[in-house]
């Protein structure tokens, strides 16, 4: 794994927009993986700033969201696709017939997912996945006891998810109680990942994932199978991380270190 810290979150956002530019430039119809959260939001503004005012072309992109809450509509303000349209789609040039979403208030949710995992490996599988990380140490809504195997299905979510993202909606009651998410089996076949995580209340996950034992407790510690992971980190997230002088020896030393 490769752990790049960043002083703050505008360090880390830029430094993840970097990574995404260098796919698309090397491959123009590159397929991404797509994160919502407060934590990717800075990437995306990032994103639709190099568009504007750089010409990063995403006319031949293809997108797959990792998650989606399940009963919102897509209307629905809270909805993750509601979200991806506001922060990202509304603003570049991805065109619609190529951007996926899990769906949250699909009639068939079996057949859903069997059919978005079928279209991740008919579009050649995922060229760069962007991931946050909960409190919890999961990614996507892979909560602590999903199996390092998983793949697109329905989870329930944790106490501990409802409670960080119930600031988000008026009351904890409305938080929904599941989500249809990639598996982690899923998200390992990405070809490259990054990682991004900014804030104290999300060190002791980052340490957990990067120097913890591998376990589906912290189903972010399963990127230690992945042989092109990068975190993205701020020193509020890093704070607790053992080995932080040794990491940023390294990141001193990388030649392209975004
Ligand atoms: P956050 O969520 O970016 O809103 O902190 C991250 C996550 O739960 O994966």
């Amino acid at each position: 794994m490769e752990i790049i810290v960043k002083d703050n979150v505008e360090g880390m956002s830029k430094s993840a927009a970097r990574v995404v530019a260098r796919t698309l430039n090397s491959k123009p119809d590159a397929v991404l993986g797509l994160a919502t959260g407060s934590t990717p939001l800075g990437l995306y503004k990032e994103l639709v700033r190099m568009h504007e005012q750089e010409g990063l072309d995403f006319s031949q992109v293809t997108t797959f969201n990792l998650d989606e809450y399940v009963g919102l509509t897509q209307k629905h303000t809270q909805s993750y696709h509601y979200f991806m349209y506001e922060n990202l789609f509304k603003h570049v040039n991805i065109p619609n017939q190529n951007i996926y979403i899990p769906s949250g208030s699909t009639d068939n949710y079996e057949a859903f997912c069997k059919w978005y995992e079928q279209r991740i490996v008919e579009c050649g599988g995922i060229d760069l996945q962007i991931l946050g990380i909960g409190s919890d140490g999961h990614i996507a809504f892979n909560e602590p006891s999903s199996s390092l195997g998983s793949r697109t299905r329905i989870k329930t979510l944790a106490k501990q998810t409802i409670d960080d993202n119930a600031r988000f909606f008026d009351s904890p009651e409305e938080v929904p109680v599941y989500a249809i998410t990639m598996g982690v089996g899923t998200i390992l076949e990405a070809h490259k990942i990054i990682l991004l995580a900014n804030g104290k209340n999300k060190a002791d996950a980052v340490a957990a994932a990067i120097e913890g034992p591998m376990t589906s407790m912290i189903t972010a510690s399963a990127l230690q199978l992945h042989r092109d992971t990068m975190f993205i980190v701020d020193r509020d997230a890093a704070s607790s991380l053992d080995m932080l002088d040794y990491y940023e020896w390294i990141q001193d030393k990388m030649p392209n270190a975004p």
